[in-house]
């Protein structure tokens, strides 16, 4: 039809082809679902229309505004954020449930959100990563949070979490990353948690809390891509299962517990790029395997009751003496000379 019309007339028709290509265009990703966009507007007007939302407004399109992305093809919002606000208060709203098609929920650096872990959370079926970090929600960590079975990643770090950890947590088979640290759980670590069933290497830190007793066995099974049991200051028992895989685990901190174990006993997996096992019982010497692991650029094996020669060579060679010092009878370079045998 273009060929019959003067070639003036196609040029003025110009504006008009470009504004129906920019429609099309739009259209590719539908507008924000209404249901999604009641919800937020309902946990703005909970929190008081905080300064952190104020793009959140009815007559724009909700997966253009500031902290929610929506997918592309159906328009549904998968993630949200509200972090960092000094100033927002309450507790987490039940609006925020209503989100049936949410993948990531982040909720951070928030020093006035207060109240319990709700378990309208459970609502959310599609929730790959939750995050509720530096914030002071308090109680305990409910056991139904094994009840959101697609759930990858759970941090509840930085809060004032109280309480022991639900073994349950182990059920989630999709869990990657659970990351509790600096809060204030008690009790011991689950013996479940050796039962992890993810594919790629899993990450687990229960660092600065009040986790007491010994360390289970089991703990030892999955190979970690990190693990941080720092700082408890009352776990104990034979942390040496957790050296068991040939390759395994990468990066591990122990420090600042009452393990006790003979670390000449060890086979460290050769993969080990970060060993921090500072502060705990550890007897025995250093096993001269320690030098093959060519991926190891942290140590630090101070303040336990290590003893003898420190094996020389590339790798132990690479640390001062803050990763060797406070022990029982440790000695070689960088340490003071051994004491003459004989
Ligand atoms: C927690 O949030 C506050 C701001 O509210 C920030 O100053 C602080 O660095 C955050 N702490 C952590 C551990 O992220
Ligand atoms: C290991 O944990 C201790 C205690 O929590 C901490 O001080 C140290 O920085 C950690 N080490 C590394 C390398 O993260
Ligand atoms: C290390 O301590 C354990 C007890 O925790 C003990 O059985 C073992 O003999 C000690 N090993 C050395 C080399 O001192
Ligand atoms: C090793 O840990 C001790 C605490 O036991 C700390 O004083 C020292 O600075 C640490 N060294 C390194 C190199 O991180």
């Amino acid at each position: 039809m273009a060929s019959f019309l003067p070639a003036a007339s196609m040029f003025s028709l110009l504006p008009l082809l470009l504004l129906l290509l920019s429609a099309t265009y739009a259209a590719a990703r539908p507008a924000c679902n209404a249901d999604d966009k009641k919800a937020l507007l309902a946990v703005k007007s909970y929190f008081r229309d905080p300064e952190i939302l104020a793009d959140w407004t009815a007559d724009a399109d909700c997966c253009a505004w500031d902290r929610i992305q929506c997918d592309d093809d159906s328009g549904r919002i998968v993630y949200v954020s509200i972090d960092g606000s000094p100033t927002l208060s309450g507790s987490l709203p039940e609006a925020i449930s209503d989100l049936p098609f949410l993948r990531v929920l982040y909720i951070a650096d928030l020093p006035l959100l207060t109240g319990p872990i709700p378990q309208f959370l459970t609502r959310l079926r599609r929730l790959n990563n939750l995050i509720l970090r530096n914030t002071s929600l308090s109680g305990p960590i409910p056991a139904f949070l094994s009840q959101i079975t697609t759930l990858k990643l759970l941090d509840l770090s930085h809060n004032t979490f109280t309480g022991s950890i639900p073994p349950d947590l182990s059920l989630l088979c999709g869990l990657g990353d659970l990351l509790l640290s600096n809060n204030r759980l008690t009790g011991e670590i689950p013996a479940s948690f050796g039962s992890f069933r993810i594919a790629s290497p899993p990450q687990l830190d229960l660092s600065n809390n009040l986790l007491s007793g010994e360390i289970p066995a089991e703990l030892g099974r999955p190979e970690w891509g990190y693990i941080d049991l720092s700082n408890n200051r009352r776990l104990e028992g034979d942390a040496s299962v957790l050296f068991g895989a040939a390759k395994g685990t990468t990066r591990m901190n122990l420090s600042g517990n009452r393990f006790r174990f003979d670390l000449s006993r060890v086979s460290f997996p050769t993969g080990l790029g970060f060993l921090y096992l500072s502060r705990n019982e550890i007897n025995g010497s250093i096993p001269a395997q320690i030098n093959q692991l060519e991926h190891l650029t942290v140590l630090n094996l101070s303040d336990n009751k290590l003893c003898g020669e420190i094996p020389q060579g590339p790798v132990t060679g690479k640390f001062g003496k803050e990763a060797y010092q406070g022990n029982s009878c440790l000695c070689g370079l960088p340490l003071g000379p051994c004491p003459q045998s004989g």
